[in-house]
């Protein structure tokens, strides 16, 4: 219980690992706002969660979306201690395929935003932190869910390989041995959270069984 008393809201948690997120919080004594483009989605992942999970619809590419969600949450909830900024499409084509309608948004150029957030981080981190704002990121592998089964299919489409395949052979590059799975980034993501982790200023963590060195 090292999360009782703090709010947090997690975007893109709906699913896959802000979801796994939310739970952990939850499990920890946090109080979280399920925010998500697809509200539908989200409130049926926070039924069932209990009174400290709420379902909050939120778009993080539209500022009045965040900032209605950031105020919903804040209504019911009292205040907001953590946030975490999960949400993110995978959609991607071969570089000679992309358009410039691929560019709106957090979509295609998934790599680039990838990047993007790392710099953000530090920037942020730095910039923050003199008012008591701690940022810092997590780099996860590959993680196997929702989200793997999209880039499974666009492997199955560009380099012809049976469904599944593309997953397998990454599960089997891991130093670790396998695909991570959502609840694989839950110590990192509760660690940050806490005091333990004050000092830890705008770093990204690696949570990737290996991968990375490999
Ligand atoms: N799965 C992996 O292997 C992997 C690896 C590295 C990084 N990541 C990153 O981790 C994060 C979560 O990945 P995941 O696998 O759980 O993805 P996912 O696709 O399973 O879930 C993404 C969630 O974000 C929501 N969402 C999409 N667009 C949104 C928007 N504009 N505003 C608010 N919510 C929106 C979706 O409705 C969905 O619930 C993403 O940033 C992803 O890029 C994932």
């Amino acid at each position: 219980m090292r999360l009782v008393g703090k709010s947090a809201l997690i975007t893109g948690a709906a699913r896959g690992i802000g979801l796994a997120f939310a739970k952990a919080y939850l499990a920890e004594g946090a109080e979280v706002a399920i925010a998500d483009i697809n509200l539908a989605a989200a409130t049926q992942a926070a039924a069932g969660l209990g009174p400290r999970a709420h379902a909050i619809a939120l778009d993080v590419t539209r500022q009045d979306s965040i900032d209605a969600g950031f105020a919903e949450a804040i209504a019911r909830m009292g205040k907001l201690d953590i946030l975490i900024n999960n949400a993110a499409l995978f959609s991607a084509a071969p570089i000679v395929d992309i358009s410039r309608a691929d560019h709106e948004g957090l979509v295609a150029v998934y790599c680039a935003t990838k990047a993007a957030v790392i710099s953000l981080t530090q920037s942020a981190g730095l910039d923050l932190i003199r008012h008591g704002i701690n940022v810092n990121a997590i780099a996860p592998g590959v993680v196997d869910g929702e989200h793997w089964d999209g880039v499974d299919a666009f492997f199955a489409r560009y380099e012809g390989k049976a469904p599944g395949q593309k997953k397998r052979e990454v599960g089997a590059a891991v130093p670790f041995g396998r695909m991570g799975t959502a609840e694989d980034l839950n110590g990192m993501a509760i660690f940050l959270a806490t005091p333990e982790a004050k000092y830890i200023v705008a770093q990204c963590f690696g949570v990737d069984g290996g991968n990375w060195m490999a």
